[in-house]
């Protein structure tokens, strides 16, 4: 692998935690083009504009796919990332699912591992904080016929990050628009279902919500994901999560806490989760809890939902799901907790 490294880093210069989650951008970053059927030789180079024409394929098609993973600081200095190879695996299911090569396993983990000893310096110690990784493919061929692109770019950005939600969390459940439909996208970190799902969340933003539950494109009866990450509801004394579909994104979180619920003795069943159950649950005090997985916010409680003309409220108690979850899989992030499941892995 070629190295080029910046002349002088930013790293000191730059006051990230003032600014937006995503927004600063370490040293370096890591690039592999695919041509000619084959993945080429991959390079690490400074962080820096990448040369495109108007006629870019991802441009007008949207071959685009990307992951989002964290490295974390552990208590001796140590730096950690959380079951990449999954999100590895679920990266060439994107791309499979999107028409686009699959990435060997080894050059996305390698080309990470390289970058992060690099830009080591980006990873920022303390409570919630983490460098964000962004691992993401986009057709570069240059041609504007519906046709798959013949040449691929892949890339790996990183970004320190601190919490992503630092307030409350109010969602409202969307009844009009679609996040995926079955046959679709969902299970695909594809980027147009982000795209798609900026138009109605700007409209809860606007109503004074910082995120929607997204429901079934069918009849929107049933619940999918909140926001960007997947749900899960205390019923009781347990959790349930909607079952996982092609219009549900296979969340990492989501599988490590079910994982982690079942070791610390939480039951959790995946079943299909209808919204007037929940409604009629939460007036009769059998659900209790609602709470959001995902990567870049690990565990959010959620405040409020408001379903139709309904605003069901959450307590939020100190000793919750969520924050026993929250707990768990954060000591095991950071390396402050043996790891039974071998889900940490040291670079
Ligand atoms: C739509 C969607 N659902 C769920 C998740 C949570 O997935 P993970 O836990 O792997 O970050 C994400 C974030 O990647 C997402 O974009």
């Amino acid at each position: 692998m070629k190295i080029e490294k910046v002349n002088q880093s930013r790293c000191d210069k730059d006051n990230w935690r003032d600014t937006e989650f995503g927004s600063v951008f370490s040293d370096h970053m890591f690039i592999v083009n695919y041509k000619n059927g084959q993945w080429q030789e991959g390079q690490i180079k400074p962080y820096g504009a990448i040369n495109i024409l108007p006629s870019l394929h991802s441009l007008h098609y949207g071959q685009a796919i990307f992951e989002g993973m964290k490295a974390y600081k552990g208590p001796k200095d140590e730096t950690f990332l959380f079951r990449p190879d999954q999100n590895a695996k679920r990266f060439n299911k994107s791309a499979v699912r999107m028409c686009m090569p699959e990435i060997p396993e080894d050059l996305f983990l390698e080309g990470l591992f390289e970058l992060l000893k690099l830009d080591e310096k980006w990873i920022p110690h303390g409570e919630s904080s983490a460098l964000y990784i962004r691992p993401f493919m986009f057709a570069s061929s240059n041609f504007i016929k519906a046709n798959p692109s013949d040449e691929y770019t892949f890339i790996i950005i990183t970004c320190p990050v601190q919490a992503y939600y630092k307030g409350e969390v109010h969602v409202k459940v969307e009844l009009d628009y679609t996040r995926a439909s079955s046959g679709g996208t969902g299970a695909a970190k594809a980027a147009g279902n982000y795209g798609a799902s900026f138009f109605p969340a700007k409209k809860a933003q606007e109503e004074g919500f910082q995120q929607l539950i997204w429901t079934d494109g069918n009849n929107h009866q049933f619940i999918e994901e909140s926001g960007t990450m997947n749900i899960f509801f205390r019923r009781n004394d347990e959790l349930i999560t909607p079952p996982l579909s092609d219009s549900i994104l296979p969340g990492i979180t989501r599988d490590s806490l079910i994982k982690l619920a079942d070791h610390i003795g939480i039951p959790c069943k995946e079943e299909k989760i209808g919204l007037e159950k929940i409604a009629l649950g939460h007036r009769l005090g059998n659900i209790t809890e609602a709470f959001g997985a995902g990567t870049a916010a690990t565990v959010a409680s959620i405040n409020s939902i408001t379903y139709k003309d309904q605003k069901l409220s959450f307590e939020d108690k100190s000793d919750s799901f969520a924050r026993k979850l929250k707990t768990e899989l954060q000591n095991l992030q950071y390396g402050r907790s043996e790891d039974p499941f071998g889900w940490r892995v040291t670079v």
